[in-house]
């Protein structure tokens, strides 16, 4: 039996600093664990361009294809701001994200012990809160047409469409029922089906899809309701399933509960291949961070978590990827802090290998 295959893509700025301590967890489950990963690099974004001038070669992608999962670390950074648009690192990104048809964006809300006074919220509000944003990703409002800015009579008129046809619609809402069998087997879906027909479609299909599932509570909301309610009391919420636009907002809202950008790691999935797995590209939220870059300041946690991710939904690793999760939760609760995680009077921060090795230790 081959082993099943990891595609690493550093990029760019401290994209390749959080990786080498994502390298040095893989290689500790492969000795410590026994698994045993097809660990395979190459290049994306502006290192891609530098090499091949483009920002993601085809054969690249066409290894991205093949890949059982891939773990991305950020791409761009100032060198590259002036290129051309079809080249920018940016485009290697959403060609992997577009070719691959990712359309199912999980983002996770989950809030350690140890930071929960680093939010904004009340400690009660966040602690212990543990909850997932499914984002529809490759359709809606982003894509419709018509769009454009048109001259009407004497003035502009700026138009976007959102649009969503009934299987795309169950498609994303499967992946979350998906999920929510694995979770809390509790799903909000959010639209506003209220003033919007396709809001008013995504209901009736999510409601449809739902029978499939009848061990999972299927509730729905108002988008804007949602937003009150996340702020409000978001451990009432397990798994949130939305569209692009509102999962775009939502999501930023719901990681921002928890504190630091440097700690958010997310998940697109596809389609399921021949082994029954979806397509999968595992990712911080955050970018390159290039007013860091080279230092050795950068959180590793956001990608450390991703790879935690891809433990989870494409190797069937649930309880590794907790193992390491809970390896993270001790060195944070230690008082073990990245710079973004302190405050100016905090101390000392550790540095990025740092911390990785911090993490090594807590899980030996
Ligand atoms: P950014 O996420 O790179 O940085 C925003 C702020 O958060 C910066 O102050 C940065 O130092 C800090 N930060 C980010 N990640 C951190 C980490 N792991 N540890 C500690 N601090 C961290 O977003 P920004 O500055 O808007 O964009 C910088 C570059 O990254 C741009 O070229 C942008 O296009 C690109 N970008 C790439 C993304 C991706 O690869 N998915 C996503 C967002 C931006
Ligand atoms: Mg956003």
């Amino acid at each position: 039996m081959t082993n099943p295959s990891l595609l690493i893509l550093p990029g760019d700025g401290i994209g390749p600093e959080v990786m080498a301590e994502v390298r040095k967890i893989i290689d500790w489950f492969g000795t410590k664990r026994g698994l045993a990963f097809d660990v395979s690099e190459d290049l994306v974004g502006g290192v891609a361009y530098d090499a091949h001038g483009t920002p993601l070669h085809d054969d690249t992608m066409a290894r991205a294809h093949a890949a059982d999962a891939v773990l991305l670390g950020a791409v761009g950074g100032p060198k590259y701001d002036a290129l051309d648009f079809s080249v920018k690192p940016e485009r290697g990104l959403l060609r992997l994200r577009k070719e691959m048809d990712l359309f199912s964006n999980l983002r996770p809300a989950q809030c350690f012990d140890a930071l929960a006074d680093f939010s904004s919220l009340k400690k009660d509000v966040v602690a212990g809160l543990d909850i997932m944003i499914v984002r529809e990703l490759t359709s809606g409002v982003y894509f419709g047409e018509p769009r454009g800015i048109f001259e009407e009579g004497n003035e502009r008129v700026g138009i976007n469409t959102q649009r969503y046809t009934e299987s795309e619609i169950a498609r994303v809402a499967k992946s979350a029922f998906e999920l929510a069998m694995r979770r809390g087997k509790k799903l909000c879906s959010m639209e506003k089906a209220n003033v919007m027909e396709s809001g008013i479609l995504w209901r009736e299909v999510v409601t449809e899809i739902g029978r499939e599932y009848p061990e999972v509570e299927l509730s729905h909301m108002y988008a804007d309701a949602g937003a009150m309610q996340l702020t409000r009391w978001p451990k009432q919420f397990d798994v949130i399933v939305t569209d692009n636009l509102f999962g775009d907002l939502l999501s930023d809202l719901a990681a921002m509960l928890t504190g630091s950008l440097g700690m958010l790691p997310s998940a697109s999935l596809g389609a399921p291949m021949a082994n029954g797995r979806p397509k999968a590209l595992y990712e911080p939220v955050h970018g390159s961070a290039p007013d860091i870059a080279g230092q050795g300041k950068a959180n590793p946690i956001a990608c450390i978590l991703s790879f935690a991710m891809a433990l989870r939904y494409s190797f069937d690793h649930g309880q590794e990827a907790a193992r390491l999760e809970a390896a993270i939760e001790r060195v944070l609760a230690d008082g073990v802090r990245t710079a973004d995680l302190m405050g100016p009077d905090d101390g000392t921060p550790v540095s990025t290998s740092e911390m990785g090795d911090a993490i090594l230790a807590a899980l030996d």
